[in-house]
């Protein structure tokens, strides 16, 4: 196989958070909160049966952060570490990984709790939290 370099890779959002945080800035409440994911209508029958999961993981992308560091501290722990060891938003490709709850659907528009991006965010995709799924053939197959 071909390796590669410096591939561009072009995405286009499949929907937006909306929620009350407006600022880039770390704040404990988004964790308790409750945000909504509205998908362009296109993409709303992707979200057939969702409801079948009470977690789904929300990538997005930090479209308010600017460059990065490849060694930075490290803020749960305070530790002098690699970017790809934190989760910070300042990163070579800016996505954003959250496990969220899934409180409730209706049509393009997703409730949930816990998503630490802000307002006006753009989504990249979502997928369902399989309890148990790195023990196989959950993940490979769904
Ligand atoms: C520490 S990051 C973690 C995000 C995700 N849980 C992860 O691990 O990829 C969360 C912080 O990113 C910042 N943030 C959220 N949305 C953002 C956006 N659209 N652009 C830039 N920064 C953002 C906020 O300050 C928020 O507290």
């Amino acid at each position: 196989m071909e390796i590669r370099h410096n591939e561009l890779i072009q995405m286009y959002p499949i929907g937006y958070v909306h929620n009350i945080f407006k600022e880039a800035i770390f704040d404990e409440k988004m964790y308790s909160s409750v945000s909504h994911i509205v998908l362009k209508e296109e993409f709303q029958d992707g979200l057939k049966d969702i409801t079948d999961f009470s977690k789904i993981y929300v990538l997005f992308y930090f479209d308010r952060s600017e460059g990065y560091n490849l060694i930075q501290k490290r803020r749960y722990d305070g530790k002098i570490a690699g970017v790809f060891a934190s989760r910070s938003p300042r990163r070579p490709n800016s996505i954003g990984l959250t496990l969220v709850e899934l409180l409730e659907v209706k049509g393009n528009m997703l409730t949930v709790r816990g998503l630490d991006a802000i307002d006006g965010t753009p989504v990249l995709d979502i997928k369902p939290f399989i309890e148990n799924d790195m023990a196989g053939d959950d993940l490979r197959s769904a």
